[in-house]
């Protein structure tokens, strides 16, 4: 499923084999595809993750098949005792727990706050203490805020402007701040709207595409916040697992840089709605339009510049691609004549 090419996987596994490392929210969408690249590469992994949005059913069966080197600490990053437990041994943090999404922060927003900045302190500190090598810290595009300027360049000023990217973006602060106090090697990849594969879509704060590809395989309208000519650089999760790969790994003296994570193409949402409602095979369904979202941004495009300079990254699938593989997942969970889990749970 993780379309990541042979070759990656051949200049990685050195990097990573025999290698012990620690995914905080590691049961999520990305950590889980993250899980199953770094044990394809040979390393033992240790997952912390409190289950508050994701559930252990991929982990579990990951750790039947591999229980030596799967470890998984049902815990928070708030609690310094699990902590402890989770980054023991661990030479690489890759760091992707968080409470996500703008409208939730918007309804909660000291929530947002405490585990996205609070617990990426605890997170650092016993990173810190247990001697890690490097934090991989997952951080958001919305950083970035409303700024006309495209594509967005990492030296742009950031420009934050709902709760939850004010948390991310404070979260790359301490990277940065424990870098230079501490000498902790850190980086901050800021990811661009990612998709694939495994993203939940059952919830009302679920990404857009999860949410188009469920309304539509039941064949009910799905809402566009506002006119539709909002932008997005959306990003396929090989793309991100494999920044995290390329950025634990690098030699380079990491200390609190930021880089991109996009695809480096962008797409407006009603041109986006169009090509799942077809893939879903259902292009007649035409969207609701409700008023725009609080704290949403206009438009979003990575400039990829950096990434390829400092981490050698660059995007492996593109959005069609990317596309038509997650959308083929979701009908498999949740097309009521496909009978996949999904479709059995509601019956
Ligand atoms: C933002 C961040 C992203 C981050 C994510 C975490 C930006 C540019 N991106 O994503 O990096 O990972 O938060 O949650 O800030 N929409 C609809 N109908 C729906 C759902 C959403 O029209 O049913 C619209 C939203 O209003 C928005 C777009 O689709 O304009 C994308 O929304 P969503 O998938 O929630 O992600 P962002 O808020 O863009």
């Amino acid at each position: 499923m993780l379309r990541l090419p042979q070759e990656w996987f051949a200049r990685l596994r050195p990097r990573y084999e025999g290698k012990r490392v620690c995914i905080t929210g590691g049961a999520g969408f990305i950590g889980g595809h993250l899980v199953d690249a770094l044990l394809s590469l040979g390393s033992s992994i240790t997952v912390i993750d409190d289950l508050s949005n994701s559930t252990a059913a991929h982990l579990a069966g990951l750790i039947d098949i591999e229980p030596e080197r799967v470890r998984f600490i049902h815990g928070s990053i708030l609690d310094d005792a699990a902590l402890v437990q989770a980054v023991e041994g661990a030479e690489r943090v890759f760091h992707l727990a968080a409470v996500s999404s703008v409208p939730r922060s918007i309804a909660d927003p000291e929530r947002s706050y405490t585990v996205n900045v609070t617990g990426t302190m605890r997170l650092a500190e016993a990173a810190r203490r247990a001697g890690a090598r490097r934090i991989v810290y997952s951080a958001s595009s919305s950083a970035y805020g409303q700024g006309e300027r495209l594509p967005k360049v990492e030296t742009d000023t950031p420009a934050p402007v709902s709760p939850y990217a004010a948390s991310k973006l404070a979260a790359e602060h301490i990277m940065l701040a424990w870098a230079a106090s501490y000498g902790l090697s850190t980086v901050s990849l800021r990811y661009f709207n990612i998709f694939g594969p495994r993203q939940p879509a059952d919830s009302p704060y679920s990404a857009v595409i999860a949410v188009f590809a469920r309304k539509l395989l039941e064949g009910k309208a799905p809402i566009i916040f506002g006119d539709g000519g909002q932008t997005r650089d959306f990003t396929y999760v090989s793309n991100a697992v494999l920044a995290n790969l390329l950025a634990g790994s690098s030699e380079r003296a990491l200390a609190g840089e930021v880089v991109n994570i996009g695809a480096g193409a962008r797409i407006d949402l009603l041109t986006l709605f169009r090509k799942i409602a077809e893939q879903c095979g259902v292009g007649h369904i035409q969207p609701e339009h409700q008023p725009s979202r609080a704290g949403d941004v206009r438009h979003s495009l990575a400039d990829l510049s950096r990434a390829r300079e400092l981490i050698g990254y660059e995007p492996v699938v593109a959005l069609d691609v990317g596309l038509a593989e997650t959308i083929a997942w979701y009908k498999e969970q949740w097309a009521p004549e496909a009978g996949g889990a999904g479709a059995r749970a509601r019956r």
